[in-house]
């Protein structure tokens, strides 16, 4: 009883830790406050960026109201003399997107009389993506395997902790054929363990290999009954490579910070992920990019 009590509980927290762990953000810039000459000054949006963990794909939202602001990505010097002559990228109708489409430095000011100068200014960081590397295979749980663990959905949070994973990476579940199966599920079905809905595939071999394709959050359980209320559970968030995150640039000489075209200002790169493609029983294909663990939840946890 009380290490069901426990597994729950700590079923609980993983989930509840998970849900503040997303692969492409949206950052309102400024919060509810907007973008505008900030009644603080320039601090307002310093101290709004310091506040705020950016990823490459990341999103911007410039929330201001066409024809009494702007925005305007410029030079770290244009940014520092409120120099606004010579803009990288200028849009003028809000609300703005702006996708944050690599690692690096990003500077942003509003270019009507003065706002800059009162203010209008945020400078930020996104650090870039993990170097690229070779794919690597994992084995989820190592010698643990895939089944109930002992110590509850610790475990596998625990296994996936140190871990990055990148597209292109391969998960193995090893079980006992007949006791165990792999289920690919949705946040809700990992957080409700009801894989009867909303599961979207299921591999009943061992050993199941799974390749991580697509970026952001991935959800693993099982379908045999309980299993996943006692923690048999693993969560991992995979990020894309810094050329996966770029593929135009890939061969062409690097961006330059002062000549990026308006392709910079992207839409947003929403819309659901992909399905996932399935060619064999026991081996699927889960989208496009690549997985870190959520390290949040783990950090926490230990
Ligand atoms: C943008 O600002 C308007 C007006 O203040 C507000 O109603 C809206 O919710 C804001 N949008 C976002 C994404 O914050
Ligand atoms: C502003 O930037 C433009 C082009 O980048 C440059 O020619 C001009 O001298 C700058 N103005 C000031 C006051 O620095
Ligand atoms: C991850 O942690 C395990 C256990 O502490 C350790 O054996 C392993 O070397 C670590 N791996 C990395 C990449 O740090
Ligand atoms: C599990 O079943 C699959 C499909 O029948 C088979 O290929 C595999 O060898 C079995 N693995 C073990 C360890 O029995
Ligand atoms: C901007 O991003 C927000 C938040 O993701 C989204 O709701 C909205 O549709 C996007 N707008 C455009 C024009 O892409």
């Amino acid at each position: 009883m009380a290490r069901r009590l426990s597994s729950a509980i700590m079923v609980t927290l993983v989930a509840a830790l998970l849900q503040t762990t997303v692969a492409q953000k949206v950052h309102v810039v400024g919060d509810t406050l907007g973008w505008l000459v900030p009644p603080d000054g320039p601090i307002a949006y310093a101290a709004w960026a310091a506040m705020q963990t950016f990823s490459p794909g990341d999103i911007l939202v410039f929330n201001f109201t066409t024809g009494q602001q702007d925005v305007a990505r410029v030079s770290k010097e244009a940014f520092d003399t409120c120099n606004s002559t010579n803009p990288i990228l200028l849009e003028t109708n809000g609300p703005v997107n702006f996708t944050l489409s690599s690692g690096g430095e990003y500077y942003f000011i509003g270019t009507m009389e003065m706002h800059c100068p009162l203010g209008q200014k945020l400078a930020m960081y996104v650090p870039p993506p993990a170097p690229p590397r070779a794919p690597m295979t994992y084995e989820v749980g190592d010698g643990l395997g895939w089944l109930v663990p002992p110590g509850g959905a610790i475990a596998y949070a625990t296994w996936a902790f140190n871990k990055t994973f990148i597209v292109g990476d391969t998960l193995v579940f090893n079980f006992v054929n007949g006791t165990q199966d792999v289920a690919v599920v949705t946040k809700a079905a990992y957080e409700s363990c009801d894989t009867t809905t909303t599961t979207r595939t299921v591999l009943t071999t061992t050993p199941a290999k799974i390749t991580l394709s697509n970026p952001g959050e991935h959800y693993f359980t099982s379908t045999y009954p309980l299993h996943c209320n006692w923690g048999q559970q693993l969560a991992i968030n995979v990020i894309a490579s810094s050329t996966a995150m770029s593929p135009s640039t890939s061969a062409a000489s690097p961006p330059s910070t002062t000549t990026k075209s308006s392709s910079v200002f992207a839409p947003a790169a929403g819309g659901p992920i992909p399905p996932p493609t399935s060619s064999a029983p026991s081996h699927i294909v889960i989208g496009f990019f690549y997985v870190t663990f959520l390290s949040s939840a783990t950090t926490f946890l230990l």
